[in-house]
Protein backbone atom coordinates (compact mmCIF):
# COMPACT_ATOMS: atom_id res chain seq x y z
CA UNK A 1 0.00 0.00 0.00
CA UNK A 2 1.31 3.62 -0.92
CA UNK A 3 0.59 6.21 1.57
CA UNK A 4 0.63 9.97 0.72
CA UNK A 5 0.83 11.75 3.89
CA UNK A 6 -0.67 15.41 3.36
CA UNK A 7 -1.19 17.86 6.35
CA UNK A 8 -4.84 18.50 6.86
CA UNK A 9 -7.89 17.71 5.17
CA UNK A 10 -7.71 20.26 2.16
CA UNK A 11 -5.11 18.31 0.70
CA UNK A 12 -6.06 15.55 1.18
CA UNK A 13 -9.22 16.51 -0.96
CA UNK A 14 -6.97 18.27 -3.17
CA UNK A 15 -4.88 15.20 -3.63
CA UNK A 16 -7.69 12.97 -3.83
CA UNK A 17 -8.83 15.45 -6.67
CA UNK A 18 -5.84 15.07 -8.78
CA UNK A 19 -5.63 11.20 -8.53
CA UNK A 20 -8.99 10.77 -9.83
CA UNK A 21 -8.86 13.51 -12.55
CA UNK A 22 -6.06 11.54 -14.04
CA UNK A 23 -8.10 8.78 -14.46
CA UNK A 24 -11.32 10.83 -15.76
CA UNK A 25 -8.47 12.62 -17.84
CA UNK A 26 -7.09 9.40 -19.48
CA UNK A 27 -9.84 6.62 -19.79
CA UNK A 28 -11.92 7.03 -22.56
CA UNK A 29 -15.07 5.75 -20.75
CA UNK A 30 -13.87 6.15 -17.05
CA UNK A 31 -15.99 4.50 -13.83
CA UNK A 32 -15.78 5.41 -10.40
CA UNK A 33 -16.56 3.97 -7.75
CA UNK A 34 -17.40 6.90 -5.11
CA UNK A 35 -18.45 7.15 -1.42
CA UNK A 36 -20.26 9.71 0.63
CA UNK A 37 -19.73 10.50 4.57
CA UNK A 38 -17.98 13.27 5.56
CA UNK A 39 -14.45 12.68 4.76
CA UNK A 40 -15.11 13.10 0.76
CA UNK A 41 -16.84 16.02 0.66
CA UNK A 42 -13.99 18.13 0.12
CA UNK A 43 -13.16 15.81 -2.87
CA UNK A 44 -16.05 16.77 -4.39
CA UNK A 45 -15.99 20.34 -4.02
CA UNK A 46 -12.64 20.34 -5.50
CA UNK A 47 -14.04 18.18 -8.67
CA UNK A 48 -16.74 20.40 -8.89
CA UNK A 49 -14.26 23.56 -9.06
CA UNK A 50 -12.02 21.90 -11.63
CA UNK A 51 -15.01 21.22 -13.44
CA UNK A 52 -16.78 25.21 -13.25
CA UNK A 53 -12.97 26.18 -14.27
CA UNK A 54 -13.07 24.07 -17.74
CA UNK A 55 -10.60 21.85 -16.47
CA UNK A 56 -12.49 18.98 -16.95
CA UNK A 57 -15.56 17.41 -17.87
CA UNK A 58 -17.56 14.34 -17.18
CA UNK A 59 -19.66 13.46 -20.22
CA UNK A 60 -18.34 9.86 -20.48
CA UNK A 61 -17.95 9.39 -17.09
CA UNK A 62 -19.98 6.37 -15.18
CA UNK A 63 -20.12 6.48 -11.39
CA UNK A 64 -20.80 3.08 -8.76
CA UNK A 65 -21.77 4.45 -5.49
CA UNK A 66 -20.81 1.64 -2.22
CA UNK A 67 -23.91 2.08 -0.36
CA UNK A 68 -27.06 3.69 0.66
CA UNK A 69 -29.56 3.14 3.67
CA UNK A 70 -32.63 0.66 2.99
CA UNK A 71 -36.01 2.67 3.61
CA UNK A 72 -34.59 6.00 2.81
CA UNK A 73 -35.94 7.42 -0.81
CA UNK A 74 -33.74 9.31 -2.65
CA UNK A 75 -35.66 12.72 -2.12
CA UNK A 76 -34.69 11.50 1.85
CA UNK A 77 -31.96 14.13 2.97
CA UNK A 78 -30.09 11.54 4.71
CA UNK A 79 -29.89 9.51 1.54
CA UNK A 80 -26.91 9.08 0.08
CA UNK A 81 -28.67 9.07 -3.63
CA UNK A 82 -29.40 12.69 -2.10
CA UNK A 83 -25.88 13.63 -0.52
CA UNK A 84 -24.58 12.88 -4.32
CA UNK A 85 -27.04 14.65 -6.23
CA UNK A 86 -26.60 17.97 -3.85
CA UNK A 87 -22.44 17.62 -3.02
CA UNK A 88 -21.56 16.52 -6.30
CA UNK A 89 -23.68 15.38 -9.26
CA UNK A 90 -25.60 18.53 -9.81
CA UNK A 91 -22.72 20.49 -10.46
CA UNK A 92 -20.90 18.68 -13.26
CA UNK A 93 -22.22 17.30 -16.44
CA UNK A 94 -22.30 14.11 -15.88
CA UNK A 95 -25.57 12.36 -17.25
CA UNK A 96 -28.27 11.40 -15.06
CA UNK A 97 -28.42 7.60 -16.28
CA UNK A 98 -24.68 7.01 -15.45
CA UNK A 99 -24.86 7.47 -11.77
CA UNK A 100 -25.77 4.64 -9.60
CA UNK A 101 -26.01 4.31 -6.62
CA UNK A 102 -28.15 1.48 -5.04
CA UNK A 103 -32.01 2.08 -4.35
CA UNK A 104 -33.19 2.54 -0.64
CA UNK A 105 -36.61 1.20 -1.58
CA UNK A 106 -36.73 -1.44 -3.83
CA UNK A 107 -39.49 -3.57 -2.83
CA UNK A 108 -36.89 -6.70 -2.82
CA UNK A 109 -33.80 -5.41 -1.35
CA UNK A 110 -32.43 -8.57 -2.18
CA UNK A 111 -33.58 -8.33 -5.83
CA UNK A 112 -32.09 -4.79 -5.75
CA UNK A 113 -28.34 -6.05 -4.74
CA UNK A 114 -28.57 -8.73 -7.41
CA UNK A 115 -29.51 -5.65 -10.37
CA UNK A 116 -26.82 -3.46 -8.94
CA UNK A 117 -23.76 -6.17 -9.04
CA UNK A 118 -24.83 -7.56 -12.14
CA UNK A 119 -24.54 -3.32 -13.43
CA UNK A 120 -21.18 -3.00 -11.87
CA UNK A 121 -19.99 -6.15 -13.98
CA UNK A 122 -21.75 -4.93 -16.88
CA UNK A 123 -19.32 -2.08 -16.35
CA UNK A 124 -16.58 -4.31 -16.52
CA UNK A 125 -14.49 -2.68 -14.31
CA UNK A 126 -14.37 0.50 -11.67
CA UNK A 127 -11.16 2.08 -12.98
CA UNK A 128 -10.69 3.86 -9.22
CA UNK A 129 -12.63 3.63 -6.02
CA UNK A 130 -13.01 6.31 -3.54
CA UNK A 131 -13.05 4.68 0.02
CA UNK A 132 -13.93 6.51 3.60
CA UNK A 133 -12.60 4.29 6.62
CA UNK A 134 -15.04 3.31 8.85
CA UNK A 135 -14.04 3.64 12.95
CA UNK A 136 -15.02 -0.57 13.36
CA UNK A 137 -12.68 -0.88 10.24
CA UNK A 138 -15.94 -1.09 8.00
CA UNK A 139 -15.31 -0.32 3.89
CA UNK A 140 -18.63 0.75 2.79
CA UNK A 141 -20.97 -0.28 5.33
CA UNK A 142 -19.25 -3.58 5.12
CA UNK A 143 -19.20 -4.45 8.93
CA UNK A 144 -16.86 -6.21 11.22
CA UNK A 145 -17.40 -10.27 10.53
CA UNK A 146 -18.53 -9.84 6.92
CA UNK A 147 -16.94 -12.26 4.03
CA UNK A 148 -14.27 -11.43 2.20
CA UNK A 149 -15.72 -12.96 -0.67
CA UNK A 150 -19.31 -10.83 -0.48
CA UNK A 151 -20.88 -9.39 -3.47
CA UNK A 152 -23.54 -6.45 -3.46
CA UNK A 153 -25.54 -7.32 -0.25
CA UNK A 154 -28.04 -6.59 2.42
CA UNK A 155 -26.07 -5.43 6.07
CA UNK A 156 -27.72 -5.31 9.53
CA UNK A 157 -25.86 -1.72 10.75
CA UNK A 158 -23.70 -2.23 13.59
CA UNK A 159 -24.69 0.04 17.21
CA UNK A 160 -21.67 2.18 16.95
CA UNK A 161 -21.82 2.53 13.10
CA UNK A 162 -25.57 4.29 13.39
CA UNK A 163 -24.29 5.87 16.81
CA UNK A 164 -20.81 7.45 14.37
CA UNK A 165 -23.88 8.37 11.93
CA UNK A 166 -26.64 10.11 14.33
CA UNK A 167 -24.96 13.21 13.54
CA UNK A 168 -26.80 13.70 10.47
CA UNK A 169 -30.05 12.39 11.90
CA UNK A 170 -32.46 14.12 14.23
CA UNK A 171 -32.02 11.43 16.23
CA UNK A 172 -30.46 8.03 16.65
CA UNK A 173 -33.92 6.42 16.22
CA UNK A 174 -34.30 7.91 13.03
CA UNK A 175 -31.03 5.99 11.89
CA UNK A 176 -32.02 2.64 9.68
CA UNK A 177 -31.05 -0.44 10.75
CA UNK A 178 -30.23 -1.63 7.64
CA UNK A 179 -28.31 -0.80 4.24
CA UNK A 180 -27.29 -2.09 0.82
CA UNK A 181 -23.33 -2.28 0.32
CA UNK A 182 -21.55 -3.50 -2.28
CA UNK A 183 -19.14 -6.34 -0.96
CA UNK A 184 -15.94 -6.88 -0.52
CA UNK A 185 -14.78 -8.65 -3.54
CA UNK A 186 -16.80 -6.19 -5.35
CA UNK A 187 -14.53 -3.43 -3.70
CA UNK A 188 -11.64 -5.24 -4.61
CA UNK A 189 -11.75 -6.15 -8.18
CA UNK A 190 -11.72 -2.25 -8.70
CA UNK A 191 -8.35 -1.91 -10.77
CA UNK A 192 -7.14 1.25 -8.16
CA UNK A 193 -8.59 2.08 -4.95
CA UNK A 194 -8.07 5.47 -3.03
CA UNK A 195 -8.59 5.21 1.02
CA UNK A 196 -8.90 8.70 2.17
CA UNK A 197 -8.14 9.01 6.34
CA UNK A 198 -8.55 12.49 8.19
CA UNK A 199 -8.85 13.23 11.72
CA UNK A 200 -7.30 12.40 15.01
CA UNK A 201 -10.34 9.74 15.54
CA UNK A 202 -9.16 7.75 12.31
CA UNK A 203 -5.99 7.63 13.92
CA UNK A 204 -6.42 4.14 15.70
CA UNK A 205 -8.04 2.37 12.66
CA UNK A 206 -5.82 3.66 10.24
CA UNK A 207 -2.69 2.02 12.59
CA UNK A 208 -4.92 -1.61 12.78
CA UNK A 209 -5.34 -1.45 9.08
CA UNK A 210 -1.61 -0.92 8.19
CA UNK A 211 -0.40 -3.28 10.67
CA UNK A 212 -2.62 -5.55 11.55
CA UNK A 213 -3.60 -8.80 10.89
CA UNK A 214 -6.02 -9.69 7.61
CA UNK A 215 -9.01 -10.22 8.80
CA UNK A 216 -12.66 -10.05 8.47
CA UNK A 217 -12.95 -9.15 11.90
CA UNK A 218 -11.25 -5.87 10.58
CA UNK A 219 -12.57 -5.36 7.08
CA UNK A 220 -10.40 -3.00 5.53
CA UNK A 221 -7.30 -5.27 6.74
CA UNK A 222 -8.31 -6.43 3.53
CA UNK A 223 -6.74 -4.14 1.09
CA UNK A 224 -3.12 -4.65 2.74
CA UNK A 225 -3.58 -7.66 -0.18
CA UNK A 226 -4.82 -5.19 -3.04
CA UNK A 227 -2.16 -4.69 -5.66
CA UNK A 228 -3.33 -0.47 -6.24
CA UNK A 229 -3.84 0.93 -3.01
CA UNK A 230 -3.44 4.40 -2.08
CA UNK A 231 -3.78 5.98 1.21
CA UNK A 232 -4.14 9.34 1.43
CA UNK A 233 -3.90 9.98 5.26
CA UNK A 234 -3.51 13.92 7.09
CA UNK A 235 -1.69 14.01 10.09
CA UNK A 236 -3.87 14.02 12.34
CA UNK A 237 -4.30 10.53 11.38
CA UNK A 238 -0.86 9.45 11.46
CA UNK A 239 -0.27 10.06 15.18
CA UNK A 240 -0.01 6.02 15.36
CA UNK A 241 1.59 4.63 12.46
CA UNK A 242 4.43 7.79 11.99
C1 LIG B 1 -19.85 5.81 2.91
C2 LIG B 1 -19.25 4.58 3.41
C3 LIG B 1 -18.63 4.48 4.76
C4 LIG B 1 -17.82 5.71 5.17
C5 LIG B 1 -17.25 5.53 6.57
C6 LIG B 1 -16.50 6.77 7.04
O1 LIG B 1 -20.37 5.64 1.62
O2 LIG B 1 -19.30 3.62 2.72
O3 LIG B 1 -17.78 3.35 4.78
O4 LIG B 1 -16.81 5.93 4.24
O5 LIG B 1 -18.28 5.26 7.47
O6 LIG B 1 -17.42 7.81 7.19
P1 LIG B 1 -16.97 9.33 7.42
O7 LIG B 1 -16.28 9.76 6.18
O8 LIG B 1 -18.24 10.08 7.65
O9 LIG B 1 -16.05 9.30 8.61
Amino acid sequence: MNIIKVKDYEEMSQKACSLLLDVVENERKPVLGLATGSTPEGLYRNLIEKYEQHEVTFEDTTTFNLDEYVGLAKDDPNSYRYFMNEKLFKHINIQDENTHVPSGVAEDPKQECKDYEQLIQEADRIDIQILGLGLNGHIGFNEPGTSFSSRTHVVELDESTRNANARFFDSIDDVPTQAITMGIETIMESKSIILLVSGANKAEPLARLVHGEVSEDFPASILQTHGNVTIIADEAARTKID
